[in-house]
């Protein structure tokens, strides 16, 4: 009885957390000319402390690892088309997984837990939102050399994705590796099949 209760109040608690945040339609015609896009991309370290608009959010990630076909496929190419990337979305209200087939937001945790990302840069922590790429490897089904190998470039392309989009979009960002892994994993609850990679904190250019 103990455990069916203890089964019962973990239920709900978890419940409670995963709530579904819907974003605002990915606006698919704004943003600059592609080749003023990549002469403007460079890594900007200073943000402006202003939250991110909802449009400017939901295109943010729409671009970065949104779902652009019908047939379920996504703005970044991923190696056999696994889409193991996982991608999770830190501001100061929580943390939440960005789920491209329905263009929403799964709330993991409440809280601000940006310097997990920061680690010990603390420009990151000033960035209004920090994406984090996570691999998983049980979706891509190996974990050989080439298979590490892989699930990286998948990651690189996701951070390079959202390093165009803000580019294009008028936001600042910077490509990252470091951050406190062992801690967002910790926090999560996230198990030694999902592979913390890279990070773009993002938000509006300083001034
Ligand atoms: C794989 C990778 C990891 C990086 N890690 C960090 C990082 O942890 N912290 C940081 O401030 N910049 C990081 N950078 C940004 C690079 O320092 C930056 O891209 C480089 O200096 C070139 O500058 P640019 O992006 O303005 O062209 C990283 C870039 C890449 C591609």
């Amino acid at each position: 009885m103990k455990k069916i209760l203890f089964a019962v109040a973990t239920f709900v608690a978890f419940s409670a957390c995963a709530q579904d945040i819907s974003l605002v339609a990915p606006s698919k015609s704004r943003g600059s000319d592609i080749m003023q896009t990549f002469a403007r991309r460079q890594s900007v370290r200073e943000y402006s402390d202003k939250d991110l608009s909802q449009q400017d959010l939901s295109d943010l990630l729409w671009a970065t690892m949104g779902q652009n076909r019908d047939n379920g496929k996504l703005t970044a190419p991923s190696c056999q088309n696994k889409q193991e990337i996982r991608l999770l979305v830190f501001t100061k209200d929580g943390v939440s997984e960005y789920l491209p087939a329905s263009h929403s937001l799964q709330k993991l945790v409440d809280g601000d837990y940006r310097a997990l990302v920061a680690d010990r840069q603390d420009f990151a922590k000033t960035a209004p939102v920090s994406l984090v790429m996570v691999a998983d490897m049980d979706k891509f089904g190996k974990t050989d050399e080439r298979a590490m190998m892989m699930v990286a470039v998948d990651a690189g392309i996701v951070s390079e994705n959202a390093c165009v989009a803000a580019a294009g979009l008028g936001l600042a960002t910077v490509p990252r590796a470091s951050m406190d892994a062992e801690g967002i994993r910790k926090l999560l609850g996230f198990g030694d099949s999902q592979i913390f990679i890279m990070n773009n904190p993002v938000g509006y250019p300083a001034n």
